[in-house]
């Protein structure tokens, strides 16, 4: 018969990181290895929305995002659509991260995680911070940055860097 010790340690904890990830940035990345600390397995999870205009393929940005956290042990990669609840359920996954990098990102990520939990009360978010270096980082903005002509080292993992150089710039 477990003791109580016994029965939390052996609760293994399933997140899931769902995002755009176009493309994914040091931010997103950050967050990725303060979230492996915490839990058992970390589902990073790519938006399929055909709705939205994005410069990488839903396939690209799953490589990318691969090519980035291959050395991180527990990760697995997937692609969802359709609600987000309904894909941690799928997984197994009692928690969603997200990242708050300023105030301004608060009242959208509130919404989004009133209305998941009215939808699927099991399911916690976690809000995580990501380190005060990556509060202005946005793949919106590191986007716009590179396309005109501006330096984006040390915003974006290398893979992402090169990729985005080919894409935008044209680079061999
Ligand atoms: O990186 P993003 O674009 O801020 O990520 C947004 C994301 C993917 C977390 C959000 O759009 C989402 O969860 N979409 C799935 C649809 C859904 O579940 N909507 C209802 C709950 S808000």
């Amino acid at each position: 018969m477990p003791n109580d010790t016994t029965s939390i340690s052996e609760k293994r904890i399933t997140a899931i990181y769902p995002g755009s990830f176009d493309p994914m940035t040091n931010g997103h990345l950050d967050l990725v290895e303060r979230s492996v600390r915490l839990v058992d397995r970390l589902i990073i999870a790519v938006l399929r929305n055909e709705q939205k205009q994005a410069l990488f393929s839903v396939d690209e940005r799953m490589q990318m995002v691969q090519d980035v956290v291959s050395g991180i042990p527990n990760i697995e990669i997937a692609s969802f659509h359709g609600l987000l609840v309904d894909f941690a359920a799928q997984c197994g996954a009692s928690v969603i991260i997200r990242g708050i990098r300023a105030v301004s990102d608060y009242e959208y990520e509130l919404q989004m995680a009133l209305m998941n939990r009215r939808l699927s009360p099991d399911i916690e978010t976690v809000f995580l911070m990501a380190g005060e270096a990556h509060s202005f980082t946005s793949s919106r903005l590191v986007k716009e940055v590179i396309a005109l002509g501006g330096n984006i080292s040390g915003l974006v993992p290398r893979p992402v860097e090169v990729r985005l150089r080919k894409r935008l710039l044209g680079e061999q």
